[in-house]
């Protein structure tokens, strides 16, 4: 982690102490991110037990994603997931991520994805409400945000539905492989045992399903998806899919209940508002919002900074959300402010793949909540915040107390 310049090496100077970004959950993390960001569009700031660049604009947040060949998404996801999740299109690059990434990118369009809403999203959502709307009080992150991601995707696929709280628990433990990777890999060879005989019978005998699309789909030049490129890319989706929607519901949910006039305001008028209060929650409270990244090979004057080899980097999604220069006043949650959370999704090659699908569910589950619980508000004196989940990456509440009705 040094160059072998005359100048000064640019990690060597810490613009924070104290806190941890790869581990501790920053209580107050938009004010720091503000109070580094007013400085500088960068802050080398302490990362599990090393230091890592904090890339804090969205000018340089969105640069960084485009810059694949600085910044390769393969340089850290081989080494955090490869292990279990096995060769995804996360650790690809350049011609072969090209390739594999048109092959599964049809089965994600948005027009795909807004045709399942009457089909499978709003049943869904429906379906899980029935299990607490009488009672007037739940905790929608246990009852609601924590199921609804992952039903969706084991339905889109056409999974026994019987199965589906054994998903949630491969997910779960293939997301925490650094820290139980025991666990993780036991469910990394627990899923693909499941799984190998469904690919089979749906590359026999395909249906209407997502996974029969991926098992039969072939690009120009006849090219398909292999057994284990399938296989890698259902154990990804799971985690990438399932864990993030979670989240980003969560958060949604938490900031329309801390704002009860934009709550109201989006009450008078669902049609019109609730598109734009979902993209205006993806900006305020990103799920993803400290996405770790690496520098493999020294670069020179990268928007004025000289990067030297294995630089561990932050793509700070938090802060490029929140950057004044993009949103004026930025830290007010105003879902009549019609802005684009573009980088909530990433950018650049690796961009979400689920895009359109997470969209459609976090418009379908906020509108049937809202419809479904009336009066919906948190449940008195409850204390809760947005934290950081598995690291500082993710964020999100992990409860949700409220009661409704009455
Ligand atoms: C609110 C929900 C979601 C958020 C905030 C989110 C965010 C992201 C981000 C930031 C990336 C880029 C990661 C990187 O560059 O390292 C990404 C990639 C990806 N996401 Fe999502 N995601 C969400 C939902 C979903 C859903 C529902 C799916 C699929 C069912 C999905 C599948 C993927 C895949 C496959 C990739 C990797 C793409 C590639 O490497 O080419 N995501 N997501």
């Amino acid at each position: 982690m040094s160059s072998a310049s005359d100048q000064p090496d640019l990690m060597d100077a810490p613009d924070i102490e104290g806190i941890d970004f790869a581990f501790d959950d920053i209580e107050d993390v938009h004010a720091v991110l503000a109070g580094l960001r007013a400085k500088k569009p960068y802050a080398v700031v302490p990362y599990a037990g090393f230091r890592a660049l904090l890339l804090l604009s969205h000018e340089l947040v969105t640069a960084a994603f485009k810059d694949e060949a600085s910044f390769p998404s393969a340089a850290i996801y081989s080494a955090t997931t490869e292990a279990v999740l096995g060769h995804t299109i996360q650790c690809m690059s350049g011609e072969e991520h090209r390739i594999n990434r048109a092959l599964v990118a049809p089965a994600f369009r948005r027009k795909l994805m807004d045709g399942h809403v009457a089909g499978i999203l709003e049943p869904l959502a429906h379906e899980i409400v029935d299990r607490f709307a009488d009672r007037g009080s739940a905790d929608l992150v246990a009852e609601f945000t924590h199921q609804y991601p992952i039903q969706v995707i084991t339905r889109l696929l056409g999974l026994p539905v019987d199965d589906e709280e054994q998903f949630r628990r491969w997910a779960y433990e293939l997301f925490h492989y650094p820290f139980a990777p025991e666990a993780a890999e036991r469910a990394s060879a627990e899923f693909t045992a499941y799984v190998t005989p469904i690919v089979a019978a749906r590359r026999a005998q395909p249906g209407g399903d997502l996974l029969s699309t991926l098992a039969t789909i072939r690009d120009d030049e006849g090219r398909m998806l292999s057994d284990e490129e399938i296989l890698s890319f259902l154990r990804l989706l799971f985690p990438a899919g399932a864990d993030t929607t979670y989240l980003g519901l969560g958060n949604a949910l938490l900031a329309l209940l801390t704002h009860p006039d934009q709550l109201e305001l989006l009450l008078s008028a669902p049609e019109e508002h609730l598109p734009w209060a979902v993209e205006e929650a993806l900006r305020w409270e990103p799920p993803v919002g400290l996405l770790p990244r690496m520098c493999p090979v020294r670069v020179r004057d990268w928007h004025g900074i000289d990067i030297p080899d294995e630089t561990p980097l932050i793509f700070g999604i938090t802060a490029a959300n929140r950057d004044p220069q993009v949103y004026p006043d930025p830290d007010r949650f105003d879902i009549t402010r019609r802005a684009m959370a573009t980088l909530a999704f990433g950018d650049g090659p690796h961009v979400c793949l689920g895009t359109f699908l997470a969209i459609a569910e976090m418009r379908v589950a906020l509108k049937v909540v809202l419809e479904r619980l009336p009066g919906l508000r948190l449940e008195e004196g409850a204390e809760v915040r947005v934290k950081g989940m598995l690291t500082t990456a993710l964020r999100g509440p992990d409860r949700l107390p409220v009661t409704f009705g009455g």
